[in-house]
């Protein structure tokens, strides 16, 4: 297992090893096992983590919170606009105060250079929750579930896993983790939605290291041929409402994952959506609700993954004080306590 009793932030899966990956994976496995069975070890007990949100959340926000409390710390909401963050303070500035203050930060930004600064001044781990670049907790949540989804005898290395839509923040995370841990990546989506070469590079580079493939094409019916496991994501974001009509028109109707597309996949080939979906655009109800959609025990993992990630990062950093000294400063303050007034 990694020691982390070094600051180490958790920006982009790219900053961290195949083998560290798979040391949080199982650490991962292992604290669902034990939560499933009522059981959460306390190991962040009378820590704090500060939630930064410049967007809103449902789950990343809700998974946090609750993988604190259940590990027995706390976690503040700081809704979009509720602290300073560059206005009126300088993101430096936040960082050092808020590092005084709490054992661990996780941002979602609007820009990845506000939480590149923000961890960069933090001296405690920071976590992202979502960058216009990349969303690393999701898509270890997405490994972890195609761990627990993968077909019997089957190896990660020899999953095939296939996005189509927009080359998203999500799409280029999941790119770049599916080709560091040797899986067989295919992004399908028109020339014009398909990742800059730089992403593309980043990928390239994971396979010639790790053994994985990557592919990128506009023909999605050939994408799916193959697929264990096939996922999409929106096809516009908040501020893309002026450009619906011509993602509209790109993206539809060939490349909805419907019936009609999961037919020409593997029997059992599995459906992915990290949420929030729009139904009947990207995907259809049908394919959301059927056996094969695994969207939910994706969602429900945030939270297990959150859990692994608090604790892998946090928990090697605590101090822990013996009983003996704990003991001589209670016993100092509350005499001090009781002496006022005296
Ligand atoms: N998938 C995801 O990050 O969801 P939220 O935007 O609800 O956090």
């Amino acid at each position: 297992m990694a020691q982390f009793a070094d600051l180490r932030h958790f920006i982009d899966t790219q900053d961290f090893t195949k083998e560290e990956l798979l040391d949080l994976l199982e650490l991962i496995r292992l604290m669902k096992e034990a939560d499933k069975q009522g059981v959460t070890p306390k190991l962040l007990q009378d820590t704090s983590l500060a939630m930064i949100f410049e967007e809103p959340s449902t789950r990343t926000r809700i998974s946090f919170e609750v993988a604190m409390t259940k590990l027995g710390g706390h976690a503040l909401y700081l809704k979009p606009g509720e602290i300073h963050l560059g206005a009126r303070e300088s993101i430096d500035d936040t960082a050092r105060v808020i590092s005084r203050m709490v054992d661990v930060i996780m941002a979602r930004t609007l820009k990845h250079e506000t939480l590149l600064k923000l961890a960069e001044a933090a001296s405690v781990p920071v976590i992202n929750g979502l960058t216009d670049y990349n969303h690393p907790t999701q898509v270890v949540c997405d490994v972890f579930t195609m761990m627990e989804h993968m077909p019997a005898g089957r190896r990660l290395e020899d999953l095939h896993v296939t996005f189509i839509g927009d080359a998203t923040n999500v799409l280029n995370s999941l790119m770049f983790i599916c080709t560091q841990m040797g899986m067989h990546f295919t992004h399908a989506a028109p020339q014009k939605y398909q990742p800059p070469p730089a992403w593309q590079e980043i990928a390239a580079a994971n396979c010639a290291q790790s053994g994985g493939s990557l592919t990128v094409t506009t023909d999605v019916q050939d994408a799916v041929r193959t697929a264990d496991f096939i996922y999409t994501d929106l096809w516009w974001w908040v501020g893309q409402e002026e450009q619906i009509p011509e993602r509209r028109a790109a993206f539809m109707p060939g490349y909805q994952v419907n019936m009609d597309l999961l037919k020409k996949a593997p029997q059992h080939c599995k459906f992915m959506h990290c949420l929030p979906a729009s139904r009947g655009v990207e995907v259809t109800d049908e394919v959301m609700d059927s056996p094969r959609s695994i969207i939910y025990d994706q969602a429900e993992n945030r939270l297990h993954v959150e859990k692994g990630i608090l604790v892998w990062l946090v928990y090697p950093r605590l101090k822990r004080p013996s009983p003996a000294l704990r003991a001589y400063h209670a016993g100092r303050i509350q005499a001090f306590v009781e002496g006022l007034g005296n």
